[in-house]
């Protein structure tokens, strides 16, 4: 896989791409994850991307010919499956979305910023559009740095035990049953019996029963989908 991230704001982005998950999947070549400031793009002597909204209203919009310029010089290498756009509006980033698009080959990711960015970007050149929380981010590279972590961790291979990609949370709409380590009783705290047994087939029964009360108590949303 091959994400190219289009911002303003590489250094926001550049410490989660190197650390964890992220970083061993790459260096593992499972993805190949690129950052791209979009001034580099810019013809203006400043290296501006924004300009002032025709209609006058207040704030600066992203303008059209650095964003599609970067697009271009991208799309003209290699195909993308997707050329998405971190906005508020967007559709809700969730798991099963994140499953959809970690079997992608190659994806862009427009880090939005400032007011918003010239509407014709959204209308000719972006095929899909991201939010990932109903709140209102300073700029698109943090909903960037989530959908990459979530999308990459699925990547076969990313993580070390594949099986507990698959045993997230969410991932069978059923939050996680509780996890525990040694020591088996701290402070008097003690873990529940069942994990002790060594009992497999009633372990697993028991998780199973964990995630579905925790998720009627905590989401029963999940549950009603
Ligand atoms: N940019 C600003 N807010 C955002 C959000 N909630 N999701 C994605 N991109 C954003």
């Amino acid at each position: 896989m091959r994400i190219d991230i289009l911002t303003v704001l590489p250094e926001l982005i550049e410490g989660t791409l190197n650390h964890s998950i992220l970083k061993r999947a790459q260096d593992k070549g499972l993805v190949e994850i690129y950052l791209h400031n979009l001034r580099d793009y810019s013809t203006d002597k400043h290296r501006r991307v924004d300009d002032y909204p025709f209609g006058g209203e207040a704030g600066m919009v992203m303008q059209i010919e650095p964003i599609d310029r970067a697009i271009c010089s991208l799309t003209a290498e290699r195909h993308y499956d997707e050329i998405i756009y971190t906005s508020p509006d967007g559709e809700k980033f969730d798991q099963p979305m994140a499953n959809t698009l970690s079997l992608n080959e190659n994806m862009i990711i427009l880090c939005g910023h400032y007011k918003g960015i010239d509407f014709r970007i959204r209308e000719h050149l972006i095929t899909k559009e991201i939010s990932i929380g109903d709140y209102v981010l300073t700029g698109g590279e943090l909903a960037a740095a989530v959908m990459c972590d979530t999308i990459v961790r699925l990547i076969p291979g990313a993580i070390g035990d594949e099986q507990s990609a698959l045993s997230d949370s969410f991932q069978d709409r059923l939050l996680a049953p509780p996890v525990y380590t040694r020591p088996a009783e701290y402070k008097g705290w003690k873990v529940p019996d069942i994990l002790l047994s060594g009992h497999q087939r009633k372990i697993s029964e028991w998780q199973h029963e964990q995630a579905l009360i925790r998720t009627r108590a905590l989401r029963p949303d999940l549950l009603d989908e």
